[in-house]
């Protein structure tokens, strides 16, 4: 990557609220153009760091840049810039949905017919266009989501960030999100989306960086990530949901690393570098056990394979139960 592809960097950056220490030296990149999904569980530090790029907070320690300029020295210059889609919907109940899109326009400094214009085009974009003048307290859940997001397009940033946009969703609009994301790439926009969803990483981002307790723990394509796992997996599907601790534990030392239990999908996987060795010896054992299984099988690895991989190597060496590893 050359320098001056290096659209948004972030360099050392620490932020501590009180004696929680929220980001604990991040350094990332972000290419112009290009979408980063910022991935981690609740509390990693993501919507810390995302509000940092956002001039909404400042660093304790260390720079962010946007377009070569400091989030903090030339923060109006920043803002004019992005737009900021943050967890939470900050839009106004009392007024309608074109009115705050136009609300937002104006603080842009659109002219009035500008930010009317522009409202309509992005109530158009979003499917809100029927819903367009009703007050907001009227609206659904995943409405008003879309309604935040419509006014961070307002004034037609070169940089994206979102965090969380699609947690809450129900599964069509969360689709007709992405459909809407692509869209906005294909135009050039620069994108920064936090995420718990693995497979929404996988399916927007160019590249990925793993978060966990204020730290980058892994950073690279999805498929980088997926080959830095090595090897594939031995998955067993426990037809009964009690027996897959005592999954685990058989198939303990015959993987490249622990095995690991999802309890919600009473699956246990199993990472390998001798694929064949490893699922025979698996069903040898699962068989002299009398354990029923419904599925016993080798795949690569998926997303939520290196992310439960990676989170877990503060206890590397014993089998570990997740209750949910999808939630993760
Ligand atoms: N304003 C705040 N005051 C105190 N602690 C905070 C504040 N904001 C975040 N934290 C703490 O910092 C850590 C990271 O939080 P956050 O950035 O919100 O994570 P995420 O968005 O990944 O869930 C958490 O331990 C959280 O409790
Ligand atoms: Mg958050």
């Amino acid at each position: 990557m050359s320098a001056s592809n290096r659209f948004i960097t972030v360099e050392g950056v620490e932020k501590s609220f009180g004696s929680t220490q929220a980001l604990a030296g991040v350094d990332l990149e972000v290419e112009q153009g290009t979408v980063l999904g910022l991935l981690g569980r609740n509390g990693a530090g993501k919507t810390t760091l995302v509000r940092i790029l956002a001039t909404l907070l400042a660093p304790d320690k260390g720079s962010v840049g946007i377009a070569g300029l400091d989030v903090v020295r030339r923060a109006r210059m920043v803002r004019s810039l992005i737009g900021f889609a943050g967890q939470f919907a900050a839009v106004d109940e009392t007024l309608t949905g074109r009115e705050n899109l136009e609300l937002v326009g104006r603080l842009y400094g659109l002219s009035r017919f500008l930010a009317h214009h522009r409202a309509d085009e992005v109530l158009q974009r979003l499917s809100l266009t029927q819903a367009a003048d009703r007050r907001v307290g009227t609206y659904s859940g995943g409405m008003r989501r879309r309604l935040d997001l419509g006014a961070s397009l307002v004034g037609r940033p070169e940089v994206l960030i979102m965090d969380e946009p699609t947690t809450g969703l129900d599964p069509r609009t969360r689709i007709e999100l992405w459909a809407f994301i692509d869209e906005l790439v294909r135009e050039g926009t620069t994108l920064l989306l936090t995420t718990q969803y693995l497979e929404e990483a996988d399916r927007l981002a160019d590249s990925i960086a793993v978060i966990e307790r204020g730290r980058v723990i892994a950073a690279g394509s999805p498929d980088q990530l997926k080959q830095r796992f090595g090897g594939d997996v031995v998955e067993v599907r426990a037809t009964n949901p009690t027996d897959v601790e005592r999954l685990v534990t058989l198939l303990n030392g015959l993987g490249s690393g622990p095995p690991m239990a999802d309890l919600r999908g009473q699956r246990v996987t199993l990472p390998t570098g001798e694929r064949v060795h490893t699922l025979l010896a698996a069903a040898r054992r699962i068989e002299e056990a009398g354990i029923s299984v419904d599925d016993l099988g080798v795949r690569r690895p998926s997303l939520d394979d290196v992310f439960l991989s990676l989170t877990q190597q503060t206890t590397p060496q014993r089998p570990t139960i997740t209750p949910a590893a999808a939630t993760a």
